[in-house]
């Protein structure tokens, strides 16, 4: 395993980056892609003064297929971790062709140079907002899919691509198999508990946790809680939020899977990443004051668009075929977030 190099899309994000630390300390060598479009390197040098260990990176667009196509080939990567994307749902109701352009077709280019380069392993940054509306509020990989917004879309088509590549190994036997895992991410927040890297939103967070943190260190005035008239215990809007540091290391056990028996004939399997458990706006927020001793301010504000009352994870699949569940609990998520927001008030400027 210590000689494994995981090529690590998007690796300098936010993400990408708690990622890329759990790999290296895990003994794996590191490529990381990124075109620095919501990221900086910066990022990738707190991961290597984190681990003590070095990684290469490589400033590149994954829609450039000559640049991708020599890196495979300087890298010889075992597994591609694809974390490359946009991910703002409102943005992309408003660009859908950006968000098609770069998360599918992106994602094609990525997968036509892993075919030709015979790089067939693939842990995928799925989401849960590719599952439809359903009456139950606790989502289990076999419901149906159906999403809402140019974003999950992108998500669910790329997942499509995916399914329909691994079944195309039956008529081509004499290739190695697609061997895929669809992670699908519920709310990841968090930082490394180092403080040295975490979440680093341009501008004004679309977020809820990002949102509180900057009204914490008082960057921002107010916030507004988006609807307190759901049909939940205390009508705001409730969600499944996991440490981005549990999260990341799901996708070491994903790897683990893809390189088990259990995958020895290929295949393409999603799996929840969530706790298993919600929490509402209002309880963030309480957690928030409590673990800080800082008041939030905030008021009530109708309901955003397009927000569902509450869902959340059946993380059991997860739990059985990865060996993984959450570790953390909310006020570690909120204790490493104050302190990551506290350290670097300005990000990573
Ligand atoms: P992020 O924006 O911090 O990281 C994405 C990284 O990909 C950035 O560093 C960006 O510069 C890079 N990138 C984007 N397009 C690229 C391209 N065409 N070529 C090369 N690099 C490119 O976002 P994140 O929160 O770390 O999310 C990582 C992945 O997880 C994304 O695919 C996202 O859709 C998915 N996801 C995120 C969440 C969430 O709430 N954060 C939830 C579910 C799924
Ligand atoms: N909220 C507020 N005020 C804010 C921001 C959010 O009250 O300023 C509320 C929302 O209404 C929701 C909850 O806080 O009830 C969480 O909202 P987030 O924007 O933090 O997260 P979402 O669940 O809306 O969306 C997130 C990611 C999406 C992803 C989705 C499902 O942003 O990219 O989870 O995985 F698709």
């Amino acid at each position: 395993m210590s000689h494994q190099t995981i090529l690590v899309t998007g690796g300098a994000g936010y993400i990408g980056s708690h990622a890329c630390v759990e790999l290296l300390q895990a003994g794996f060598n590191v490529a990381v892609v990124d075109n620095l479009g919501n990221s900086k390197y910066e990022s990738l040098r707190r991961v290597q003064q984190i681990t003590g260990k070095t990684l290469t990176f490589y400033q590149a667009d994954i829609r450039d297929k000559a640049a991708l196509t020599e890196i495979f080939a300087k890298e010889s990567p075992s597994t591609v971790m694809h974390f490359a994307g946009l991910k703002a749902v409102g943005e992309s109701c408003e660009k859908p062709l950006l968000y098609y352009n770069n998360n599918v077709y992106g994602t094609m280019i990525l997968l036509e140079v892993m075919d030709e380069s015979n790089v067939r392993q693939l842990v995928f940054s799925s989401s849960a907002t590719v599952y439809g509306q359903t009456s139950l509020t606790q989502y289990s990989e076999d419901f149906p899919l159906g999403p809402i917004n140019p974003y999950g879309r992108s998500k669910a088509m790329i997942e499509d691509i995916l399914r329909d590549l691994s079944a195309s190994d039956k008529i081509n036997p004499n290739r190695s198999p697609w061997k895929v895992a669809l992670l699908r991410y519920f709310n990841p927040i968090g930082a490394h508990e180092s403080g040295l890297i975490g979440e680093d939103p341009n501008g004004i967070p679309n977020n809820l946790m990002p949102y509180v943190a900057q009204v914490a260190i008082g960057k921002l005035p107010q916030l507004s809680v988006f609807g307190d008239d759901y049909p939940t215990p205390d009508g705001t809007g409730i969600r499944d939020y996991i440490h981005v540091v549990d999260l990341v290391k799901g996708h070491i056990n994903a790897i683990t899977a893809l390189n088990s028996d259990a995958f020895k004939d290929g295949g393409c399997k999603a799996y929840n990443l969530g706790a298993g458990k919600g929490y509402s706006v209002l309880e963030i927020i309480a957690a928030f004051e409590s673990v800080t001793g800082q008041k939030i301010n905030y008021k009530i504000s109708p309901r955003r668009a397009g927000d569902l009352a509450e869902y959340f994870a059946n993380p059991a699949l997860a739990f059985k075929e990865l060996n993984w569940k959450v570790e953390k609990s909310l006020n570690d998520i909120v204790a490493d977030t104050w302190n990551w927001q506290s350290k670097n008030p300005q990000g990573y400027n």
